[in-house]
């Protein structure tokens, strides 16, 4: 038979979807797709946590199937509403009766507006615990991780936390554990996951981290709503990365943003990166003529300083710059400083309004750089100085000695 579960842990089974072609999620791009986690608690009743994207429904049914009929299902818990895990709520219905819907107050409230014809939800409080099919359910809000229904579903007998979006990444894997994977990769679909769905809320992680600590959770496996599952020491290392995103402490390198029309802008961004590089402080070049947005947004996090540049184009800054800058202002990046740059022929509106973008992110402005045309050695000397300004205020914030 297609499409069978796996069991993560005994009576525990991965009962998702996998979404290999995926390649974008809300303007993320997925390079490597994603997967929808739905897990299936078998005890004495049958608890379904989560469900999959609706297109998916019938791969999710399948592997359930695999292990129990449908109508056995008892009990389904939402830990968040966002479609890509309750878009197959309602198709589910037509097959199963639960007893119950466990939702967050929150989470019932949102699962209703966007699945209508929905029957009673049961809503549970943060912190409650229930006893189903004999194994104890503990609820926790995790309000906007990654919106307000967010809630955890800890099994403290079993020590398996179900995080939804938390600690999860965008990463179609057939092989279910994080240990089975390439580390690089993960962690990387990690980063690139917070940096553009979590990073808003870096503060609630930094708080969820100590409140999970408080409670005296210690998971023995986190089994979030996407991509492969923590166990073992992996679990460390999953919560250790999440505080160290979190924190966005400022490192020395600097990410020079910037598109360019007749390769003027290009030229003063190769001379800004120069003498980043001057001060051995690292430069990374992020043309958005092959740049993703949601590739910038996990370069900053990795980032000290973004540095913008754009041509003028009719009075205003170019298009890929606003779109970027669109994006990365609701990401809420911390911790940074920045520059800008740009090129114009005669009215050069484009270095303001970059400023105006930086402003409104509350980055403070080390320095701007504008040119008339093609930069000759002395204005690529002073897009050079700019990068060793950058790159020495990086050190002192990152707390070493200058070189010189
Ligand atoms: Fe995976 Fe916020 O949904």
């Amino acid at each position: 038979m297609t499409f069978k579960a796996v069991e993560i842990a005994k009576d525990v089974y991965w009962v998702g979807a996998i979404d290999w072609p995926l390649s974008d999620f809300h303007g993320y791009t997925t390079y490597r797709g994603s997967t929808y986690n739905a897990y299936l608690v078998v005890g004495d009743e049958v608890i379904l946590v989560d469900t999959v994207k609706k297109h998916l429904f019938k791969e999710m049914v399948k592997r359930i199937a695999s292990v129990i009929p449908l109508e056995k299902i008892d009990y389904v818990i939402s830990n968040h509403a966002e479609m890509d895990h309750s878009g197959a709520l309602v198709e589910l219905l037509k097959y199963a009766k639960p007893k119950a819907i466990i939702a967050s107050q929150m989470g019932a409230k949102n699962l209703k507006m966007q699945l209508h014809n929905l029957p009673e939800i049961t809503v549970v409080k943060d912190g409650e615990e229930k006893i189903l099919g004999g194994i104890k359910f503990k609820f926790i809000e995790t309000r906007m991780l990654h919106w307000p229904d967010s809630m955890f579903t800890w099994l403290p007998e079993r020590e398996i936390l179900f995080s939804q979006d938390a600690f999860g990444m965008h990463y179609a894997v057939s092989k279910i554990f994080v240990d089975e994977n390439d580390r690089h990769t993960v962690e990387w679909e990690m980063a690139y996951y917070y940096a553009n769905i979590l990073m808003p809320y870096s503060n609630l992680v930094l708080k969820l981290l100590e409140r999970v600590e408080a409670l005296g959770i210690k998971p023995k496996i986190i089994a979030s709503d996407h991509g492969p599952i923590f166990r073992g020491n992996d679990v460390t290392w999953a919560i250790q990365l999440y505080r160290k995103f979190a924190l966005q402490e400022p490192s020395k390198r600097a990410i020079i943003v910037y598109d360019t029309m007749w390769g003027s802008t290009e030229l003063m961004a190769k001379a800004i990166a120069d003498g980043i590089v001057s001060e051995k402080v690292e430069a990374v070049l992020l043309p958005l003529s092959k740049t993703k947005r949601s590739d910038v947004a996990t370069e900053i996090l990795y980032s000290g300083a973004i540095i913008v540049g754009s041509p003028t184009i009719n009075n205003t800054l170019f298009p890929s710059l606003a779109d970027v800058l669109t994006y990365l202002f609701g990401l809420r990046p911390q911790n940074k400083i920045g520059a800008v740059f740009g090129s114009y022929g005669w009215s050069g509106e484009a270095t303001k309004q970059l400023v105006e973008y930086l402003e409104k992110m509350k980055i403070p402005i080390i320095g701007e750089v504008k040119c008339q045309f093609v930069p000759d050695d002395e204005k690529l000397r002073e897009c050079f100085e700019l990068g060793v300004k950058v790159a020495r205020e990086l050190k002192n914030i990152c707390g070493e000695k200058q070189n010189g």
